[in-house]
């Protein structure tokens, strides 16, 4: 599926979104308040804290910082989501743009945290550790944390399990983590990785220098 799609596929999920996350399920989104709370517990960010959501959606991450007192960014390239998140966050700064591309200056911030929740499974491997640490170098503090969330299973051969299990429910477009390849990419790259899996296929990274 093309960008595009891919983009046109938010747009059209932002109405319904939130009654699709909040609404218990197992897969994908199995433990999805989990997951947000163990970013947010994590980052340890509090009113002094710049913080950045990647792919915030309707802004329910972004929500969580928000109530921290936090000052928080949202990146997003869906219209629609962000329409969203607007209304439910009017003291959240959102900015619209594909998060592979070359980023606005708008954004150009050192911040404490950077956050995302079921938005990087959209890249594969290589993709996802670029954008990894083209954010450490530009975008975070040198001790600052970057924190995501996502469908994630903590080892390749969990997550070969799962799809054999999940058969049609599983999206063969989307790049689900296997925590321990990632967590050796990440650290072949340079970076200080780990991984906690919360459920049954949900998890957070936490990436640092
Ligand atoms: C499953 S939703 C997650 C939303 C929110 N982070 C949450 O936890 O509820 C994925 C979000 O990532 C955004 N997204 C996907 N690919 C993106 C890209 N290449 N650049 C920017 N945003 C992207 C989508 O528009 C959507 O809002």
């Amino acid at each position: 599926m093309s960008n595009a799609d891919r983009n046109k596929l938010f747009d059209d999920w932002a109405a319904t979104y939130d009654r699709a996350v909040f609404t218990p399920s197992d897969f994908p989104f199995a433990g999805y308040e989990q997951v947000l709370a163990d970013i947010v517990r994590r980052a340890d960010a509090g009113v002094d804290s710049l913080v950045l959501d990647l792919g915030t959606g309707t802004g329910n991450l972004a929500a969580c910082f928000a109530a921290r007192g936090c000052t928080v960014w949202g990146v997003d390239f869906s219209v629609e989501m962000l329409s969203q998140a607007r209304i439910k966050l009017p003291q959240v700064q959102f900015v619209q743009s594909d998060l592979v591309d070359v980023w606005p200056n708008e954004l150009n911030h050192q911040f404490d945290a950077v956050v995302s929740a079921y938005v990087l499974h959209e890249f594969d491997d290589a993709t996802k550790v670029d954008l990894i640490q083209r954010i450490v170098r530009q975008y975070l503090k040198p001790d600052g944390r970057v924190l995501i969330g996502d469908i994630a299973f903590a080892t390749a051969g969990a997550r070969e399990q799962a799809r054999q299990q999940l058969g049609d429910r599983w999206d063969e477009d989307e790049y689900y983590w296997a925590a321990d390849e990632a967590l050796d990419r990440l650290r072949q790259a340079g970076l200080a990785a780990e991984y906690t899996q919360i459920s049954a296929c949900g998890g957070v990274f936490v990436v640092q220098r």
